[in-house]
């Protein structure tokens, strides 16, 4: 990637850290209740949110491992301030083909399941991983129509990434798993049971909207690797962005801020 802008992963734990994944892990954590001395596997960890707040929870008797497939979010986990509380292992790995030796008693997957390429087949190792009685945490984002700002964005950012080989279809990724019965069923397929599933709204905080396209933007490289390949098509992809939403900005501003709801549907299922 060109020195040109940040590294994306900086950008995301800068960026959409405090913006929106920091109040939606504490709403996520809250919900599935981390316990002292645990063993906790946080799978898609990125630049290691959840597995940093659940650290003082579970304390010092409790071990985390964190698993990401992508090098550069992990790289970003290890240099933050580790937290008080439970050791952290970060490990590189893909969770449709773990290799895990360790046993848990709580696997927790914050925004991370929708974009696994065999959804069945992780849940299926996660099953495994789990002791009796263990329980698997998940948090993924509702459809694409109740956050019209990513819809509008998405609509704007295909124009220039279609040539790139983006689809529509990619840039919804995030909220691609959206439908509730689906993840019951790939849960109770799985063999998980007891399977509660509860709305929870975020409001996200933005200060400096002017910047927020091009932030944006540069984060969602984290997890769309398209959008990094090619640095020169990229800075004028963020010029083109950034002069296209500006209106759509504006109508989510207020005084300083930039802020509108999210909606998450956060999972918690039992391996009994
Ligand atoms: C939206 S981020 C969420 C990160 C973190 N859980 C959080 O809440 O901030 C999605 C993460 O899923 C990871 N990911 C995508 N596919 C994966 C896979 N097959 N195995 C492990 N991690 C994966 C990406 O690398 C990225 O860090």
């Amino acid at each position: 990637m060109s020195t040109q802008f940040p590294n994306p992963a900086e950008m995301y734990e800068q960026f959409y850290g405090p913006g929106i994944f920091q109040p939606l892990t504490e709403a996520f954590v809250r919900f599935v209740s981390p316990k002292k001395s645990e063993r906790v596997l946080d799978l898609a960890c990125g630049t290691g949110l959840v597995a940093r707040h659940i650290a003082p929870l579970i304390g010092t008797e409790g071990k985390i491992t964190a698993v990401d497939i992508n090098p550069v979010m992990l790289a970003v986990a290890r240099q933050q301030t580790p937290s008080a509380g439970a050791s952290i292992e970060w490990l590189e790995g893909d969770a449709t083909q773990l290799d895990l030796k360790t046993e848990f008693d709580l696997v927790l997957c914050q925004q991370g399941l929708q974009f696994f390429s065999d959804k069945s087949a992780a849940l299926k190792q996660m099953r495994k991983l789990l002791v009796k009685g263990g329980r698997i945490g998940i948090a993924t984002w509702q459809a694409i129509e109740q956050h019209k700002v990513f819809e509008e964005f998405a609509k704007v950012e295909v124009r220039h990434l279609a040539p790139l080989g983006v689809s529509y279809e990619d840039l919804l990724a995030p909220f691609s798993l959206h439908d509730v019965n689906q993840i019951r069923s790939f849960l109770a397929e799985a063999g998980f049971s007891k399977i509660e599933i509860t709305p929870h709204t975020i409001q996200t905080r933005f200060p400096d909207p002017k910047t927020f396209a091009r932030k944006m933007e540069t984060a969602y490289g984290a997890v769309i690797p398209a959008f990094v390949q090619n640095p020169d098509a990229f800075l004028k992809f963020l010029d083109a962005v950034e002069n296209e939403t500006r209106d759509l900005v504006a109508q989510y501003t207020q005084g300083e801020i930039m802020t509108f709801p999210m909606i998450a549907n956060l999972t918690i299922a039992y391996v009994e």
